[in-house]
């Protein structure tokens, strides 16, 4: 495991990675070595090799998340190579400037996989982000934001009670950054550019700073802003990425910032079917929308310089319905739960199957519109199985992070369905519902409609919810785009 940074030009480096699983304890003083895969640097234009060789006593494969890729490249399940294989990708960096991020994406055990290690961050840079000269070097961070168990003789433990804590997803009580505990940053008075990545499996975190400071958004998955924007706090999905602009110039050396995941509401599980058994959803340890320190900043140093925040970061093309290509057409994504296993249109993961629904034009934008359907959802849609709790006795509905795999999309719309939900409020003004994203997190009664391209690239791609509990149950698909 080694960190490659490399340079722009016809040569092509090769960057091996060994895929092993670590276990043993994060330290509470310095970040694991191996606890994440190394960050790669690229460029874009670059074209990379990188040799994937699995040393696990059971199969993996690599996935490159937000990056457009030629589909064999792109790490479907169905290319999981055994113990003692490699996989060899070779592909060109198609993507601006960005934070992406690579993990295992292996049929069934990508929540397992994820968790002891089988991740890791992936930055892109382009001539355009050269220019802006942002906050580089020390001053450019990754907040990568997990949450772990740990056992008494601190194991990294991988533990689902039962159920109920299937359905929500592992949620762990000890919050690792970077892989520490308890984390502290030292930065000096001046601006930094923080990439915040949520690689948890299924904690969404509300990040935020307790007096209600705004926090300053610079990009979002995978690629800058077209212009600096303003949030009171950002809400953070498993698999989502956010670079903000923080800036400690006034702050007192000595003094600490500590930056949270603040409460919020509308993220347990709602019971259909007359509510019952709701309280069997409560968990030990810290529940999902639960108040807790994220991170620490530690005043460490004045300094006198500090960079400007640019007026504007990146040319941006806003699209629209009008560049649908089929504007009759509307692809749908309707999220529900039966028989305890998460689904997306009333079906579940088949590894090389489509339905005409999931058969795309290549070279087209299309709009897809993403929602829950039915099951448990007070004054919802109804469709089929309604409100009535659904045939397999519980119905529920709860957030989920959709990712759709190849190019990033637009949002066009947020719609909330449920007029009844005061538990919104508690969320909705921390969606970041401009720039590319490749990820997005539908509440409950929530439906957020998208624009995205398909170009260039034929073939089996996935979209799946990125609760990785909910991907390896079964809520993912394929397109197939030709
Ligand atoms: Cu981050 Cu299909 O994955
Ligand atoms: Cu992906
Ligand atoms: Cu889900």
């Amino acid at each position: 495991r080694e960190t490659v940074s490399l340079k722009p030009g016809p040569a092509t480096r090769v960057f091996r990675y060994h895929a092993t699983l670590r276990k043993g304890p994060p330290s509470t003083l310095v970040p694991m070595p191996g606890y994440l895969g190394p960050t790669l640097n690229f460029v874009q234009g670059q074209k990379v090799r990188i040799i994937f060789h699995n040393q696990l006593p059971e199969p993996t494969i690599a996935h490159w998340h937000g990056l457009h890729v030629p589909q064999v490249m792109d790490g479907h399940p169905m290319y999981a190579i055994a113990q003692g294989q490699q996989y060899i990708y070779e592909y060109e960096i198609r993507n601006p400037a960005g934070t992406n991020w690579y993990h295992s994406h292996t049929h069934e055990m990508t929540a397992t996989q994820v968790y002891q290690g089988l991740a890791g961050l992936l930055t892109i840079t382009d001539e355009q982000e050269q220019k802006l000269a942002l906050p580089g070097g020390e001053y450019d961070l990754p907040i990568v934001i997990q949450d772990r168990n740990f056992t008494a003789d601190n194991q990294l433990q991988y533990l689902q009670r039962g159920m109920h804590e299937r359905m929500v997803g592992f949620l762990g009580d000890t919050i690792v950054v970077n892989g520490q505990i308890k984390p502290v940053i030292p930065v000096k008075t001046r601006a930094y550019r923080l990439r915040f990545f949520n690689g948890s499996n299924s904690r969404i975190y509300k990040l935020g700073w307790k007096d209600g400071t705004p926090l300053t958004v610079i990009g979002t998955d995978g690629t800058l802003l077209e212009k600096p924007e303003t949030y009171p706090y950002i809400m953070l999905a498993p698999a989502e990425r956010v670079e903000c602009w923080v800036d400690f110039s006034g702050r007192e050396p000595g003094t600490d910032l500590m930056l949270y995941s603040l409460e919020f509401k509308g993220a347990v599980p709602r019971m259909g079917g007359g509510r019952r058994g709701g309280g069997g959803m409560r968990r030990h340890g810290m529940p999902q929308g639960a108040v807790f320190p994220v991170v620490k900043f530690h005043i460490a140093e004045k300094v006198s310089e500090s960079p400007g925040l640019p007026e504007n970061l990146t040319p941006f093309h806003r699209l629209t319905e009008k560049d649908v290509s089929d504007p009759a057409r509307e692809i749908p994504i309707a999220l529900s739960m039966r028989r305890m296993s998460p689904q997306l249109n009333g079906l579940s993961f088949e590894m090389l199957k489509v339905v005409d629904a999931e058969r795309i034009p290549v070279n087209t934008i299309q709009k897809i519109r993403i929602y829950h359907d039915g099951h448990g959802m007070r004054g919802g849609r109804g469709g089929p199985g309604g409100a009535r709790g659904g045939r397999g006795g519980m119905g529920m509905t709860m957030p989920h992070p959709i990712h759709l795999h190849g190019e990033q999309f637009q949002i066009l719309s947020r719609i909330m369905r449920d007029q009844n939900t005061s538990d919104y409020d508690t969320v909705k003004k921390g969606f970041i519902n401009s720039g590319r994203k490749d990820t997005v997190l539908v509440m409950p009664g929530e439906e957020v409609t998208i624009l995205k391209p398909f170009n260039d690239y034929t073939g089996l791609y996935l979209y799946h919810c990125h609760n990785l509990e909910h991907e390896d149950m079964g809520m993912m698909r394929n397109f197939l785009v030709s």
